[in-house]
């Protein structure tokens, strides 16, 4: 396969050359604990910490004893420099208005929004959600919970109200900021109203924050809700960030895991902020006068470490955009990367699939030679995608920049350094300095070169998730039950990411994709058994087993087998579709609504009546099944499955 090394002139003034990456690296792996150490000192920390790394497994601490807070890190450092007229954001929307915050108009709507939250009484430690679109005050907002100490949870725009509800109630959250609705493709999603029917029985939330983005008309309760701009309106500019332990809970994050609920992932401050620093700094080799643009929704972890945290915190200058990447045409984001001059593109691969098909005439109608780095995150990238990536877009001068990394491991683990490493299209490389990741069997031995086997990573790093939020166990069981401390080899406890990977002979990790039931849907995240459980809710459906299948350009696209009650054996099969797909985007959202749904008389099963999902996943990826079927309980399921195809 083509490699591709970096460009000389990338090269000329990047700011981590080959020879200082190798060094990195010896660094990282003598010490990962010191190397990290070393980034730390970057950071404005309130006080010092005295002990760098504590493990008490499966719990880490980083920078134990230091305190320091996130949004003063990201905003007061650049207030009281020249940055302080310098743009922190630069925000489009999708009707097409312009707004630009500089780092000293940011600092102060932060403010405001810490000292609107302080007077609505939340408090250090309390839970805030943010159910809201693609707007600055989504930013503002989260930075505001940041400098009070609140804990952000964040929920995706486009999750249900049920869903939302649920990850209200396992947050615990005492307060909500929305928006009355969003606009997405030249329409609106309405946002208050999902919120106001989330809320109906949960009695946590005391205060909704509203922010008005259209013209609408919006009921609003009495004594709960307030306008986002009558509070604001009033409050002072003035706040002092308060010192945060290093180990001080940032935020949470819901992200689907093997089983039918979410699991709320708990990211902390000092390390977070640590790893998302260095690694935007370093991975996107960001620079005072880069414009940098991320597409990443804010309600996903990307959004989180590289729109907010990491690119703010670097001083940088970021381009957010509001709507659909084909609204009002499929230009939308050439165009923008030509008017605000682009210099850092990063966005997801099933994003550049639908561009490609799309077609050429788009980015071609458009000059991007602003660009001098592009960058891939959520899922493997196909390497003709990769090269078409790089050579319409990036016209073959742009490095790319493949970045493997999870919700849980809160920032870049694996990924090329762009001045430093050459690229093969389809691996993100080797893991970054102080990341000690291997590819191993199930035994604990390390695989040879090209040998598939579980990504692990050996030494925990700053910005690991530190728990599942209020359910430790299941951390435990999810990360560390696979690879536990054991004495006899000396092994401390390997984090499992979940994936499967293979490492070729120059040391490149190649993901092969998820071993659990994770599956990802156009870069989003989902659980079949969160899909499951909402088609098994309803009525008529017996039972129900989600499986993926490959999609040109989702990725992967779910399909549901379902079997019905005794009692729904006459319904309309057609009406009864609609209604199981209307059910998951209730109970989940839009994403998450599979699509096919095939009727079976029964689904495959092991004697011990275990669903056997692999054959399912062989008959929608293969067309057929010639795996071990020795367990299967009755065969001849298999045989009327395949036959339902047609329906
Ligand atoms: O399977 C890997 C895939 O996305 C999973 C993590 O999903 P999520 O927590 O939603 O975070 C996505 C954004 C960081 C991983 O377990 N994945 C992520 N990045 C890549 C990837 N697979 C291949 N290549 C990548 N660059």
């Amino acid at each position: 396969m083509k490699s591709y090394p970096p460009p000389k002139e990338f090269v000329a003034t990047a700011r981590i050359k080959h020879s200082a990456l190798e060094k990195l690296r010896k660094e990282g792996i003598r010490s990962p604990v010191e190397f990290w150490e070393r980034q730390a000192e970057h950071l404005l920390w309130k006080k010092r910490w005295t002990k760098a790394f504590v493990r008490k497994h499966p719990h880490v601490q980083w920078f134990v004893g230091g305190t320091l807070n996130a949004a003063e890190n990201c905003l007061d450092r650049h207030v009281t420099t020249w940055r302080k007229t310098k743009a922190a954001l630069i925000w489009e929307g999708e009707p097409g208005e312009i707004r630009t915050l500089t780092y000293g108009q940011l600092h102060s709507e932060v403010c405001r929004c810490a000292n609107v939250l302080t007077e609505l009484g939340v408090k250090k430690g309390d839970v805030v959600a943010i159910y809201m679109g693609m707007v600055p005050e989504a930013v503002i907002a989260m930075l505001a919970c940041a400098r009070i100490g609140a804990t952000h949870n964040v929920v995706f725009g486009g999750f249900s109200a049920d869903a939302l509800r649920e990850r209200v109630i396992d947050s615990g959250a005492v307060c909500v900021i929305t928006q009355d609705a969003a606009y997405r493709r030249g329409d609106t999603v309405l946002l208050k109203s999902a919120v106001d029917e989330a809320l109906s029985k949960v009695k946590s939330v005391k205060n909704v924050i509203v922010y008005k983005r259209t013209t609408l008309s919006t009921p609003m309760k009495k004594g709960r809700d307030v306008w986002w701009h009558d509070v604001m309106c009033t409050a002072s500019i003035v706040h002092k960030a308060p010192a945060l332990p290093s180990e001080h809970p940032l935020f949470i994050l819901y992200t689907s895991g093997s089983t039918g609920k979410p699991k709320g992932i708990l990211h902390t401050t000092g390390g977070y902020l640590v790893q998302t620093t260095w690694t935007a700094q370093n991975v996107f080799d960001l620079r005072d006068d880069d414009i940098y643009f991320c597409t990443a929704d804010i309600g996903w972890v990307t959004g989180h470490s590289y729109i907010v945290y990491g690119p703010l915190s670097n001083g940088a200058t970021i381009v957010m955009y509001e709507g659909a990447p084909n609204w009002p045409k499929a230009d939308r984001f050439w165009d923008m990367i030509e008017r605000h001059r682009v210099t850092i593109f990063y966005t997801a691969p099933t994003a550049i699939r639908a561009f490609m098909k799309w077609g050429d005439q788009w980015p071609k109608a458009h000059d991007l030679t602003s660009l001098r780095l592009l960058g891939t995150v959520g899922e493997p990238i196909n390497p003709e995608v990769w090269k078409w990536y790089h050579d319409v877009i990036g016209k073959e001068r742009c490095p790319i920049v493949d970045t493997w990394w999870q919700t849980e491991t809160g920032a870049i683990m694996i990924a090329p350094i762009p001045g430093a490493t050459t690229t093969v299209p389809g691996t993100a490389t080797q893991p970054l300095p102080g990341i000690l990741a291997d590819v191993v069997h199930k035994d604990g031995t390390s695989c040879k070169a090209n040998e598939a086997g579980l990504l692990v990573i050996k030494h925990p790093w700053p910005s690991i998730a530190r728990t599942v939020y209020g359910n430790d166990e299941r951390y435990r069981q999810a990360y560390w039950s696979e690879f536990p401390p054991d004495k006899r080899s000396g092994r401390d406890g390997w984090y499992f990411t979940g994936d499967g990977a293979r490492r070729d002979a120059d040391g490149n990790i190649w993901i092969i994709g998820r071993v659990d039931d994770v599956v990802n849907v156009s870069g989003h995240r989902l659980g079949t058994a969160e899909v499951e459980s909402a088609l098994v809710a309803h009525p008529a459906i017996a039972e129900a087993a989600v499986v993926a299948r490959p999609h040109e350009i989702k990725g992967q696209a779910l399909v549901a087998f379902v079997t019905l009650k005794s009692s729904a054996k006459n319904v309309q099969l057609e009406d009864l579709r609609e209604a199981l797909r209307k059910r998951v985007a209730d109970n989940i959202g839009h994403i998450a609504k599979p699509d096919e749904i095939r009727f079976a008389e029964a689904l495959p099963k092991t004697r011990s009546g275990k669903i056997m999902r692999r054959l399912l996943r062989e008959l929608v990826t293969a067309g057929t099944i010639s795996g071990d079927t020795t367990t299967l309980e009755d065969l001849s399921v298999i045989e009327s499955l395949k036959g339902n195809d047609e329906e």
